[in-house]
């Protein structure tokens, strides 16, 4: 069966710009995140406390963060380190997630470390943000396939999502970075994740349309008992550390299906596709969303 509502973890302001070009404004990002959560969004993830020089789209965290912590949402922000914790909490995060790669070519490109470096760096951020009584995400990125090393053994995911859960995280993203999944592949590792003892309910999926997939994807996690999905509104973004990682399955798109299916999601699917029309235009071009554009007219 389907769930009877879904929970959207909206990250638009986060994966979607972190791979914009040219510099968004502060007050742009800022305002974006009022109308997501304006549009119904309840959790926003809105922005990450990682190396300026990484991602420098998000080197205005310290001035964004607290132009929206007032918002009444939930507000993750990204922290690869105890250094990016510090800043997170200095602000008053209440939510945080740390980002593990299933693979090491990815690991070494996103966060210059090997899979076992990056939990490493990652256990003390975890134990730290519970012990501060944050939410903790744990996101784990090439789940499906990865751009250097081709398909990703179901195994291999599943050693490192039993130690992101180990290490206490509430929630884990199974990220299908570049976009390869098909459904069958995606039930296959959901039931792998269950017979080693991950609950259902404790998973996220996080699809990238790069393929087209990204839908009938999601799919297959509903049937599979997932009710936390990842999405970015207006479909912006990608991975600046992937090549090949397009865009993130729109979270109109996403809304489309659910309401379809009679799933509830709070979102104003209107009020939504506006924000999208109106960040398109201070972007300088279309959103890639199919719905954004029969029902935005842009
Ligand atoms: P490194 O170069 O190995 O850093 O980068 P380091 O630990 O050697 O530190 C070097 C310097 O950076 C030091 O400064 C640190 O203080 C500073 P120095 O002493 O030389 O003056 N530094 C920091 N400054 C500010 N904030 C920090 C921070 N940490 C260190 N947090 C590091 C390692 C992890 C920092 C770097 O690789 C990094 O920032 N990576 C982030 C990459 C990223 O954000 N990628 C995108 C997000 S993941 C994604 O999009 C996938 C996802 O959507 C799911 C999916 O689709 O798969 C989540
Ligand atoms: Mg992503």
């Amino acid at each position: 069966g389907l769930p009877a509502r879904v929970r959207i973890h909206e990250v638009g302001a986060r994966d979607g710009l972190q791979n914009e070009q040219g510099v968004v404004p502060t007050e742009v990002k800022a305002e974006f995140i009022r109308r997501l959560a304006g549009a119904g969004l309840s959790t926003i993830e809105a922005t990450s406390f990682v190396h300026p020089k990484w991602v420098p789209q998000l080197a205005d965290a310290e001035k964004l963060f607290p132009m929206v912590r007032d918002i009444p949402v939930g507000l993750p922000v990204l922290v690869p380190n105890e250094r990016g914790l510090d800043r997170a909490l200095a602000l008053g995060a209440r939510e945080v997630a740390v980002f593990a790669s299933a693979t090491e070519s990815f690991a070494k490109a996103n966060l210059n470390r090997t899979v076992d470096e990056a939990l490493a760096m990652f256990a003390p951020v975890v134990t730290r943000a519970v012990e501060h009584g944050l939410t903790v995400r744990g996101y784990l990125s090439m789940c499906f396939g990865d751009p250097w090393e081709g398909p990703v053994p179901v195994g291999q995911v599943v050693a490192v999502c039993r130690r992101l859960k180990d290490m206490g995280c509430d929630e884990l993203s199974l990220g299908d970075t570049i976009g390869v999944a098909t459904p069958g592949h995606v039930t296959r590792l959901l039931t792998a994740l269950n017979e080693a003892g991950v609950p259902t309910d404790t998973l996220a999926v996080h699809f990238h349309d790069t393929y087209g997939q990204a839908l009938a994807n999601t799919l297959a996690a509903l049937q599979h008992g997932v009710t936390t999905v990842d999405a970015s509104a207006g479909g912006l973004g990608g991975c600046p550390y992937a090549k090949s990682a397009t865009g993130n399955l729109a979270t109109e798109d996403l809304v489309w299906m659910l309401h379809g299916l009679g799933i509830e999601t709070g979102v104003d699917l209107g009020r939504l596709t506006a924000t999208s029309v109106w960040l398109a235009g201070q972007l300088g071009r279309p959103s890639p969303s199919r719905t954004v554009r029969a029902l935005g007219g842009a």
